[in-house]
């Protein structure tokens, strides 16, 4: 009896669901918008946790499908039912879903796993907007960032943000984008937020990378880590790094990198090897031609298994989520 009186104020709360049905818990949920917590998250006297940058990246998620509504609160509930129409999106609808925004999500699917994926997303976020930069580019009075095989342009959001906490009013980002239907959906939502430019064309072209030939690179977010058992060339990775180091060279010598190095395993040597920004991401000369399996990133500082990327802000998310959420790799 006293059980069902706690489950009916619990419905007071969330009229159409129960707190367990919600993505995460709602005391570490903030309701505003998410131009707000975009702000929030720019001041440096701000100290971020991973709950804040959850909140982000739901709030995205929710925006980047319900178009023009940065600036308006995102209820947990709303974002909650997104979450659980797009963990059954691949499936048969059912009676009562709106028809029309399940097939949004089946045509936007791959995108959209990126940003549901919110605890690998976050922790990529947590990486980039809290990545110390080279001394040599703090007293410069641009940030210069650069987002490759830019999607949703969620990674560009975080440069934003790092650029922010860094201090910087100059702050020029562009995307670099080859999908024509995903890099114009990118180019509106950043038009209206006027914050990063988008470029449409293909990143193994070095014509792509024009606008940066006489800037001082800041950032480079790169996530373009193809899937475990699946070589990185499948994801344009290797070529991507060499137009990309062969054409900026100096400029990005001092940047930032998200990913700060990625370890893959070599079937032909049959070892590990490490792919930083020291080898342009190729590694050692002998393994240029070689097929190299992604196993593990190399993020603040740390090593993690693919695998395992996000998993520490897993007890964030409610027991549904957990499971049902989709992931990117
Ligand atoms: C793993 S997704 C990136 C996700 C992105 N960081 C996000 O959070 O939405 C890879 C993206 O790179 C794009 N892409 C793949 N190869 C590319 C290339 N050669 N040039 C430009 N974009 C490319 C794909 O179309 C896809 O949108």
């Amino acid at each position: 009896m006293q059980e069902q009186t706690a489950m009916e104020a619990e419905k007071v709360r969330y009229p159409h669901q129960f707190t367990q049905d919600l993505v995460i818990d709602p005391l570490l949920y903030t309701e505003s918008s998410l131009l707000k917590d975009v702000d929030t998250l720019s001041d440096p006297t701000v100290i971020v946790t991973d709950y804040m940058i959850m909140g982000m990246v739901l709030k995205y998620f929710y925006c980047y499908v319900h178009k023009g509504s940065f600036d308006e609160v995102v209820p947990l509930q709303d974002i909650s039912a997104l979450c659980e129409m797009f963990s059954r999106h691949s499936s048969l609808n059912e009676p009562d879903d709106n028809i029309e925004l399940m097939n949004y999500l089946r045509q936007w699917s791959f995108s959209l796993r990126m940003l549901a994926d919110v605890t690998k997303t976050s922790h990529i976020i947590r990486s980039i907007i809290t990545q110390k930069i080279s001394p040599k580019l703090t007293k410069s009075d641009e940030y210069v960032g650069l987002d490759i095989g830019t999607g949703t342009g969620i990674l560009l959001l975080a440069q934003h943000i790092h650029a922010r906490r860094l201090g910087f009013k100059d702050i020029t980002l562009y995307g670099i984008e080859y999908d024509k239907m995903v890099g114009l959906q990118s180019y509106k939502i950043f038009k209206e937020l006027g914050l990063a430019e988008i470029i449409l064309g293909d990143a193994r072209d070095c014509r792509n990378y024009e606008p940066l030939l006489n800037k001082q690179v800041t950032f480079v977010s790169n996530e373009m880590v193809a899937a475990m058992h699946q070589p990185l060339r499948r994801e344009h990775f290797v070529s991507i790094s060499k137009t990309l180091f062969g054409t900026l060279g100096e400029n990005i010598a001092n940047a930032g990198f998200f990913p700060e190095g990625l370890i893959a395993f070599c079937k032909e040597m049959n070892v590990s090897v490490l792919l930083a920004k020291n080898t342009a991401f190729l590694g050692p000369k002998e393994y240029h031609e070689m097929n190299l399996l992604p196993q593990g990133i190399i993020i603040e500082g740390n090593i993690v298994p693919l695998h395992e990327l996000g998993n520490e802000l897993m007890p964030y998310l409610s027991e549904w989520s957990k499971t049902r959420l989709s992931h990117r790799w």
